[in-house]
Parts: structure tokens; sequence; C-alpha cells
């Protein structure tokens, strides 16, 4: 393939830009055209398509959100949209496709890929939700973005003497708030994937008041329950006086870790790798620290489990 797209798609994660960046330079650096789209499968649909050079990705690296815009496009869904956005490609002789996003994004690949279009899926999303990557570009930021908050919470939480109640994003995935309440020392973590037990919840609170301990943290992840639903429940059956804090998309911006570079630029390679081979359908990703890459379609039949040693541990150690 000598004529390559990238775009990023959903919701935005810090990193994008690097894996943006890795796409462009790893396409020039092997004498490709590689062209930007912008607003995701919207513009591609609507031709807002620009070539891009080495200097477009420049200073970017280090920059939260994605220099290429976003969108979440309801007509792509639609077959007739599909076929717009392949025609549009085929105007510039755009022969291979990276699509940098989550679980939405990576079904709109799919789609374009059972057409015939060969597409190449790297995960960027903060929920750290898709099958056949232990880590989605994104997810360590969010993670730290998190962990800020939840150091600063439990300075006022001490004072006070208050129980705090967490509200994490991840949609329908724990990955945030189990890794959020592990290393932000959380007294219980709320996931989707675990039924929650209350009395548990609240005989731990109570546990660590009854010896002296002068906070508590919940983190609750987006997909169990709002804050305001865990805290009201906490403060009927504790009667200890709790707040809420709802993180929101404070936890999807801000400069990239090193980490989550790293990643991205290593991923954006390696679809650039793939087309270069004249390979589509794919989807990359890292697991056991090795870069992988797998059929985007049966990956997406597969479903991201969290890793609940983590649980466990977080459980033992907030005893
Ligand atoms: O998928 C990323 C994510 O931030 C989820 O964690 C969250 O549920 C959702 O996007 C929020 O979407 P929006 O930005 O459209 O409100």
């Amino acid at each position: 393939m000598r004529k390559i797209g990238v775009l990023t798609s959903g919701g935005d994660s810090p990193g994008m830009n690097a894996a943006v960046r890795a796409v462009v330079r790893k396409g020039i650096y092997h004498e490709m055209d590689v062209y930007g789209i912008y607003y995701g499968y919207q513009g591609l649909m609507e031709g807002n398509i620009e070539k891009m050079e080495l200097g477009s990705v420049g200073d970017i690296i280090h920059r939260g959100g994605t220099v290429l815009y976003s969108s979440r496009s309801e007509e792509f869904k639609t077959d007739e949209g599909q076929n717009k956005a392949i025609e549009q490609m085929k105007k510039l002789g755009i022969e291979g496709l990276v699509v940098i996003g989550g679980d939405g994004s990576f079904r709109g690949a799919k789609k374009l890929t059972e057409k015939g279009f060969p597409c190449i899926g790297v995960p960027g999303t903060i929920d750290n939700d898709i099958p056949g990557t232990d880590f989605t570009i994104g997810f360590d930021t969010a993670l730290n973005t998190i962990i800020q908050s939840v150091d600063k919470i439990r300075d006022t939480a001490t004072s006070h003497e208050r129980t705090y109640v967490i509200e994490v994003m991840g949609r329908d995935a724990g990955d945030l708030a189990l890794w959020a309440g592990l290393s932000g020392g959380a007294e219980s973590i709320l996931i989707p994937e675990k039924k929650e037990d209350f009395d548990d919840i609240v005989d731990r609170i109570k546990r660590g008041h009854d010896r002296g301990k002068r906070h508590s943290i919940i983190i609750v992840a987006e997909g169990v329950a709002t804050g305001s639903e865990v805290a009201q429940k906490i403060e009927e059956k504790s009667n200890l006086e709790t707040r809420v804090t709802v993180l929101g998309h404070t936890q999807r911006g801000g400069s990239p870790t090193a980490s989550d570079r790293v990643l991205a630029s290593r991923l954006g390679a390696k679809a650039v790798d793939l087309l270069l081979e004249g390979t589509g359908g794919r989807m990359v990703g890292i697991q056991n620290n090795k870069l992988v890459d797998h059929d985007i379609l049966e990956a997406l039949e597969q479903k991201s489990e969290p890793e609940m040693s983590i649980y466990q541990l977080s459980q033992e150690l907030s005893i």
C-alpha cells in the first residue's frame, strides 16, 4: 500500500496524538502518502481529509486530546454512510485506514473491513475495555489523573473525618475503578463485573473507623451506579458523614504519561507495518509486553475481562 488514512474516533484519550504522529511519521518514513481524516467517521463521509506532512504532527506528542478531532457518528452506522466513507477514500486513492479509538470505533473498522476495505484498529480509550490488548492508549494517563484527585481528596477526608465516594468513568468496564482503587488505597471498589455487597462495604468502613482511621475512600465505576446513589446507601447504613466527587471528563484530558506515549508510538507504527505488507482487518495490541495483532472481527467477539486478582489484592490490603 502506498496511500493510507488515519482517523481518531469516539471519546478521545490522552496519547491519541502520539499515535497519529507515529502513523504519519512511520508512513512517510516508508515513502507512503498519509492522509489525516478530521472528525472521525463523520469527517470521512464528508471528505474532510488532508494530506499530512512530517510537520503536520510536530509538537503534538505531549498534547492531550486529538489534533484530528473526534466524533460519534450515527450516520456512519448505516450501510449508506459506510459506502460514502469508502467512496471518499477511493476518490483519493487511499488503500488502507488506521482507526484509533475504542469499542465503537472498532465496530466501524469491522464494518469497513467486511465491505472489503482494509482497516487496522489501534486501541485508544481510557476505559481499557478492548479485548486482545492488555492496555489501551490513554488508560495509564487517566488512571494517574484519578490518583492525583484521590490523593487530594484523602487530605480533606482526613481533616474532616469523612467517607468519600469517588465516581470514575469506564462506561461498562471496571478497569479504571479497579486500578485506581488499588493504587489509591481505597477501602472498597465497586465495578460492574463484581456484584457489590453493601454490608461488607459498610463493615470495612466501620472497622477502619473503630480503629481510629480518619478517612475512607470508596471508588465506584460509573457502570455500577452514580456516586450519589452509593453515598446515600452508605450514609443510611453507617451513619457516617459521606461526600461524593464525580471526576467526569477531567479523566479524559491532560498530557499523556510516558507510558501512554510509548504505547501509542509502538501501536501506531505497528499498524503501518501491517498495512505496508498489505494486511488489513487486524487490530494491534500489547500482551505480556509484546506487540500483537489479531483479526479485528474475531477480537470484537471476545469480552475484555478485568484482572480480578487486583480486586482480591485490594480487598486484602484494605482489610
Ligand atoms: O469511552 C470513553 C468515555 O469517557 C467513557 O468512560 C464514558 O462513559 C464516555 O466516554 C463519556 O462519553 P461522552 O464524552 O460522550 O460524554
